[in-house]
């Protein structure tokens, strides 16, 4: 069984998708954290983030491997644990620009799909282009106000700039945010997370 969980920016899919995957006893896949770990990669090594050439030379010579794990996805590249520098604002600001080249994009599906199912897998094209064929899909929405609220609390910036980076953020993803037309729709702020985990575990078998 594969259960896509895509969305917008800190639209709760990675809360929603752990929390679903440990009731169902699965492992969750976090893609977004391999865009991040590329954009990472970039910035450390000082690399245009417009070009894939030299990016995937750089992850060729030395990989990056995501550990779906069940209390939490870890990012690593060689001994070095990259996990807690993917989620900063110089991350955010970068990874659009990856996320837009078409080999780095296969570069980050090559990844997926070697894992084997059964997981829950979030990001933004998990049930469109990557798991087509997965049984449960769902769409998570918010709006840009309520998603600015959440990030506030994990991020130094105000809640003006870190919303205004989230609405940026939707526009230079948009290409590859489309929801799967057999996806559920589910807006994240009518309800706390459990809530939102309770009802994504109400469209599944037991
Ligand atoms: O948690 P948040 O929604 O802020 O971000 P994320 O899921 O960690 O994704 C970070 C970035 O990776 C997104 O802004 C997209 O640019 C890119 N991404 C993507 O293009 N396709 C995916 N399946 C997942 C992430």
């Amino acid at each position: 069984m594969i259960v896509t969980i895509d969305g917008v920016a800190a639209s709760g899919k990675s809360s929603v998708a752990s929390g679903v995957a440990r009731r169902l006893q699965l492992p969750y896949v976090s893609s977004g954290l391999l865009y991040r770990a590329a954009a990472l990669v970039a910035l450390d090594e000082g690399l245009p983030t417009d070009r894939a050439e030299p990016l995937l030379a750089s992850l060729e010579a030395q990989p990056v491997e995501l550990r779906p794990l069940p209390e939490g996805n870890e990012v690593w590249r060689g001994s070095q644990d990259l996990t807690e520098r993917l989620h900063t604002s110089e991350v955010d600001g970068s990874v659009s620009a990856v996320a837009q080249l078409q080999p780095l994009r296969e570069w980050v599906n090559d990844h997926l799909r070697q894992l084997p199912p059964p997981f829950v897998a979030e990001g933004r094209d998990m049930g469109t282009n990557v798991f087509p064929q997965a049984e449960y899909k769902f769409y998570l929405t918010a709006s840009p106000r309520v998603r600015a609220e959440r990030r506030v609390q994990e991020r130094t910036a105000d809640l003006e700039s870190v919303e205004a980076a989230l609405v940026l953020r939707d526009a230079r993803d948009a290409r590859q945010s489309a929801p799967a037309p057999d996806a559920r729709h589910i807006d994240t702020g009518l309800g706390n997370l459990e809530q939102v985990i309770a009802k994504v575990l109400s469209y599944l078998p037991d």
